[in-house]
């Protein structure tokens, strides 16, 4: 008999990598969201609110393991908590996590939360499985485009990223679903590390788009953490193929 899987986030930017193979992988795919959706090409639809902690217990009934990407700018660890409650008492066999990089030594609110969420995950007796991740190429491709609207862009001195493909995170996060629970595994990172300017000079390049670039200072904690590359995973990190060239190679086409 197939598996019964609720895949959180499958609506998302990287859950739409995600669901395909798990049907590819013959699981019976059910997506948690907060809208009402019609159940169509083999994945079935429930409604709920993780947040607000609607709806999670018929979502995970009867789901053998939970594959959970869903996420905000604030409120992952809350979420998290509702959901790992259900969890354990529904039984669940493994609960697979996705997370960020740095969540345990960038000081800013929303890595907080994740962080958060990592622990309720752990904490939850159900068997586990957390991945942190990078950056993805289309989280960066938004901020650059943003910046890149204004006449003079500003490029944070010491600011690093390793950005990654969402469709080999998806791939990643799907082996590590069909394996034993593994608690936290390591980091999957792309393959090369960009100062801020280099991806904007990338972008800009790219876009045939001509911009001053000033270099300007993240002031605070953040800032001094971002410049000690906390955010980054060089060592023993799994490392991408598909760099940030290849992806606007694509995408900008
Ligand atoms: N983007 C990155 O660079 C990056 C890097 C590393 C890790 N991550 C992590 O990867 C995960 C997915 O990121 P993404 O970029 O694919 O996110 P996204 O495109 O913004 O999608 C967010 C997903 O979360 C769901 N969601 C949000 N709040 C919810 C709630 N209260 N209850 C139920 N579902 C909720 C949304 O579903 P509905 O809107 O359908 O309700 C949607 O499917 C997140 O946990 C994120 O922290 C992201």
């Amino acid at each position: 008999m197939k598996s019964t899987i609720l895949l959180t986030g499958g609506t998302g930017n990287l859950g739409r990598h995600v669901t395909p193979l798990l049907l590819n992988a013959n699981f019976k795919v059910r997506v948690l969201s907060r809208s009402s959706r019609e159940s169509t090409d083999g994945v079935d639809y429930v409604t709920g609110d993780l947040l607000k902690g609607e709806g999670v217990e018929p979502a995970v009934d009867g789901a053998d393991i939970i594959l959970h990407l869903a996420g905000g700018p604030k409120g992952d660890d809350e979420s998290t908590r509702n959901l790992v409650r259900a969890a354990s008492r529904a039984g669940v066999e493994h609960l697979v996590y996705i997370s960020v990089i740095g969540a345990d030594r960038v000081p800013l609110a929303w890595l907080r939360s994740k962080l958060g969420a990592e622990r309720a995950v752990a904490e939850s007796g159900v068997p586990w499985t957390t991945l942190r991740a990078a950056q993805f190429h289309g989280l960066i491709l938004t901020m650059v485009e943003k910046m890149a609207k204004l006449p003079v862009v500003p490029a944070p001195g010491g600011l690093r990223f390793q950005p990654v493909d969402p469709g080999e995170v998806a791939a990643r996060l799907v082996e590590l679903t069909l394996d034993k629970p593994a608690g936290l595994v390591p980091d999957l990172a792309g393959p090369k590390v960009y100062e801020m300017g280099d991806l904007i000079r990338g972008y800009l390049q790219a876009r045939g788009m001509r911009r001053l670039i000033l270099p300007v200072r993240i002031p605070g904690k953040a800032g001094r953490a971002y410049r000690a590359g906390e955010n980054l995973s060089l060592d023993g990190a799994t490392v991408g193929q598909r760099t940030w060239e290849d992806f606007l190679a694509d995408s900008l086409r």
